[in-house]
């Protein structure tokens, strides 16, 4: 029997390598309530916002339902948080209701206290693109860099839009979409790949690494692959995803579908860890 003291110590060190946190169905949950945690213990420390980068896909919506009811039941403000989005579709106005800043008023921004100069979505109309990408680094560094990074991932590993094939070094700029996404992307363009963007602006890969912590949001058996490469598959720049080995707080959040490529080792190892991440799920699970 390991002493509790010891398995914690034991697995702080542990933690200077990814993780993986299997929260079957409280996916959602578990992390609004770990992005409450940390932006109401940083408002009560410090005066400097808490900087959040935000991702948009199927899978964010429900962290940000749970954050949204969160802030109405009174135990979350934003009034202290700064966001970075992830990406956005070139060519769409922020009016169009597929353009990732339609989404994120609509799905989030609209339904909490943030104040909206504190919002930052690239302009994908911009007509200067590349002075665009220039000037969202240059905003978040000016912020102190990000805080927490909150993303998903593609069937194929991409994060963000770094598509497979991304320079790992790779910072804010306009990327060309590559087929399959397009047609992931194109349920929302009346499954028209025609009518679908194929250029999109997106935070680099090391824009991504460059935050002080990173959560990964992966649900259903269709991103297994992805988790498997990016906790037991090498780092290549083909799958982006695994770029996340090289971060020292990095997290993986998913069900257990997205688990099925995984061997058991694998599986126990993570399970039996004991960290903030571990009593977090404890405690959304008797809540
Ligand atoms: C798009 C977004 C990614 C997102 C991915 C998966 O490519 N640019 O940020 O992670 O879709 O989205 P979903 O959660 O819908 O599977």
């Amino acid at each position: 029997m390991y002493n509790y003291q010891i398995v914690y110590i034991k697995n702080y060190y542990e933690r200077l390598s990814m993780r993986l946190l299997i929260t079957n169905e409280l996916i959602y949950k578990w992390t609004a309530y770990y992005l409450c945690k940390k932006i109401t213990l940083a408002h009560k420390n410090s005066n400097k916002p808490f900087v959040l980068g935000l991702p948009t896909g199927s899978t964010p919506l429900g962290v940000y339902k749970e954050l949204i009811k969160l802030y109405k039941n009174g135990q979350l403000s934003f009034t202290n948080v700064v966001t970075f989005n992830m990406d956005e579709y070139v060519g769409l106005s922020k009016e169009h209701p597929q353009s990732y800043n339609y989404y994120m008023h609509h799905h989030f921004f609209d339904h909490v206290d943030i104040d909206r100069k504190n919002v930052h979505i690239l302009n994908g109309k911009a007509k200067n693109l590349e002075k665009e990408c220039l000037q969202f680094e240059k905003k978040i560094a000016d912020c102190g860099g990000i805080d927490i990074m909150l993303g998903g991932v593609g069937v194929d590993g991409h994060i963000a839009f770094n598509e497979p094939g991304s320079s790992l070094s790779s910072l804010t700029r306009i990327k060309t979409l590559n087929h399959s996404t397009i047609v992931a992307n194109s349920r929302f363009f009346d499954n028209d790949i025609s009518k679908t963007p194929y250029l999109a602006l997106t935070m680099g890969i090391q824009t991504i690494l460059n935050a002080r912590e990173i959560i990964i949001l992966a649900a259903g058996t269709q991103k297994s692959l992805a988790v498997h490469q990016a906790i037991e598959g090498g780092i290549s720049s083909m799958c982006p995803i695994t770029a996340l080995q090289m971060h020292n707080k990095a997290v993986i959040v998913c069900d257990k579908l997205a688990t099925h490529e995984l061997k058991v080792k694998t599986i126990d190892y993570f399970e039996d860890i004991i960290d903030e991440y571990s009593d977090m799920l404890k405690y959304v699970k008797n809540i």
